[in-house]
């Protein structure tokens, strides 16, 4: 049984993604600092799954640890999604994310290089294009120049990458994620964000829930259909189940270059305002929210391509934007 390591397997993503590796006969460790993710998502993961994957609490930052780990456990492949994330605290710290989504995807890749370790999935996101000049956004839309310390590190985690793996026997897939929402069907496992939600949709559900007293929609005046800004809103089971086809690709050499990077969303663009019609009506609630001010590095709209995808990792969508904002409202409502 291929024995896979997941970093920050303990968070949003990561957990819907151990899951579907688990699911699919694969032993899974987990690194997790437990910086933004909380000890209880491993038991309510092997309640999911009836496995309970191996769990070591080690912060990335420390080299030894990192070392001591790979010294003293076999890994057949990782998918690293081990990082911070937050856009607007990545604007007041950047030194803090670039030692923490930097400095560790380095010690990462010296480990895979020592102990020959050569199937790597990296976390990426579609913040690497900026404001795409054309829509849907496909693989060969240019990167742009980041317009925040998060959306940099992402960038140079890449070229990190694709260097990398140019001398060293490594193989390598960046997936560029639109925006991940929603629950795992169990509802048992989903978004914890900490202190006030950056994103959307938790700030939804948070304020249906009555934790926020409303939601501030940013800006109304986007050259848009309805005035407010278009994302890719993807079900996070339906973008987990990307990270184990990328897996699948690699151990069975199906890649054709050593580094390779695929946009994963529905390929379906929602406006904020459709978004919170839809939650609404999904779950039979009316939102209470305001129009503000428009959010400082926010893009008009951004939606993927999902051509290259779906033909090279035979992966498509499966659930409905409806099925991730009930999931999302049901999440919410358990931890409540
Ligand atoms: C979505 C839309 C906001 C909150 C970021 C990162 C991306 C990924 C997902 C990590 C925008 C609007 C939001 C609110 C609002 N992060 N909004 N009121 O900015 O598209 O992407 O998060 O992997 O890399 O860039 O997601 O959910 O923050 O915003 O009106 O309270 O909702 O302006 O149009 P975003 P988001």
């Amino acid at each position: 049984m291929k024995k896979i390591l997941v970093t920050g397997g303990l968070g949003f993503i990561g957990s819907h993604t151990v899951v579907e590796l688990q699911n699919t006969g694969f032993d899974v460790i987990i690194i997790d600092n437990l910086s933004n993710s909380k000890m209880e998502v491993l038991d309510n993961i092997e309640q999911i799954t009836s496995k309970k994957a191996a769990f070591f609490n080690i912060d990335l930052r420390n080299k030894k640890e990192v070392k001591h780990f790979f010294n003293t456990n076999t890994i057949d492949g990782i998918i690293h999604f081990a990082a911070s994330k937050a856009v607007g605290e990545s604007v007041e710290k950047p030194l803090d994310y670039y030692e923490n989504n930097i400095g560790t995807l380095v010690y990462i890749l010296q480990e895979m290089r020592d102990h020959k370790i050569d199937h790597f999935i990296f976390s990426s996101s579609c913040t690497v294009y900026g404001q795409a000049a054309e829509l849907p956004i496909t693989e060969k839309s240019p990167v742009k120049p980041a317009i925040s310390p998060y959306g940099n590190t992402k960038q140079i985690g890449e070229e990190i990458i694709r260097d990398t793996c140019k001398v060293h026997n490594m193989n390598a897939i960046a997936l560029r994620y639109f925006n991940p929402i929603g629950a795992h069907d169990s509802i048992k496992i989903g978004e914890l964000p900490l202190g006030v939600p950056q994103n959307l949709i938790p700030y939804i559900t948070q304020t249906a829930a009555g934790i926020r007293e409303q939601l501030s929609v940013f800006g109304n005046d986007y050259d848009t259909p309805d005035g407010t800004a278009i994302r890719d809103y993807i079900h996070v089971v339906d973008l987990a189940k990307a990270h184990t086809a990328a897996l699948q690709r690699l151990l069975s050499n199906e890649n054709k270059e050593k580094f390779e990077y695929f946009n994963v969303g529905t390929g379906k663009g929602s406006s904020v305002l459709e978004i919170i019609n839809a939650f609404e009506h999904a779950n039979n609630l009316k939102l209470n929210y305001k129009i503000t001010t428009r959010r400082e590095g926010d893009v008009t709209a951004a939606y993927a391509d999902t051509n290259k995808v779906a033909n090279e990792l035979n992966w498509k969508t499966e659930k409905t934007l409806e099925e991730a904002l009930k999931s999302a409202w049901e999440w919410q409502k358990s931890l409540i």
